[in-house]
């Protein structure tokens, strides 16, 4: 299993100046599209403490969340970007390098005292997983980790995440 995640993190296809000029974007498709990475990934993504629901960010996150949620045998909620969502429970603002993103919540998904695991693709700046997290904690329900595919180490994001049980399986 842990020769097929190694042969995964090789799959991370880089593309230079995506989505502007200057930026090496990581793309995690190839590693979805193989069947023995995509397995082991999720296998690895799942390998955490206990969760009884998974939460993943849109959009590589709702592909890998509901993945693992399914291995789990738990139910997944998506977190989503503004104007998706037909019954917004609450919303979270964040700032970009340049400009602002949000997150919504949906109405009647999270469950007060529920344990929640956060799945995502790519760890960069950490700013979508700390909204993540205010809207999981706002909610009432236990944030009991993340796990994510990749860590952009240089961007710093854990910094935006500290005391919390982040995990990532390929750095670089
Ligand atoms: C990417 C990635 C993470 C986020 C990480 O999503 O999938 O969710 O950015 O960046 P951060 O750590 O700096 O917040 P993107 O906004 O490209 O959305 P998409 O998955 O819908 O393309
Ligand atoms: N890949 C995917 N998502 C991202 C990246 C990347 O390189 N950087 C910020 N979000």
């Amino acid at each position: 299993v842990d020769a097929d995640l190694g042969r995964a993190a090789g799959l991370v296809r880089e593309v230079p100046d995506f989505p502007e000029p200057g930026v090496l974007f990581r793309d995690i498709g190839p590693v979805l599209a193989d069947r023995e990475a995509f397995h082991s990934v999720v296998d690895a993504l799942g390998r955490v403490h206990a969760f009884d629901v998974v939460v993943g960010i849109e959009a590589r996150g709702f592909l890998l969340g509901a993945a693992v949620a399914h291995a789990h045998g738990t139910g997944f909620v998506g977190l989503r970007k503004p104007g998706k969502l037909p019954v917004v429970a609450d919303r979270v603002d964040y700032a970009l390098e340049y400009g602002t993103a949000a997150l919504e919540l949906p109405a009647d998904a999270l469950i007060a005292g529920q344990q929640v695991l956060v799945v995502d693709d790519v760890l960069a700046t950490g700013g979508t997983l700390a909204a993540a997290r205010q809207l999981v904690d706002k909610a009432g329900a236990e944030s009991v980790g993340a796990s994510l595919v990749l860590e952009l180490s240089q961007l710093g994001g854990r910094r935006t995440v500290p005391d919390w049980d982040v995990r990532t399986l390929f750095t670089v």
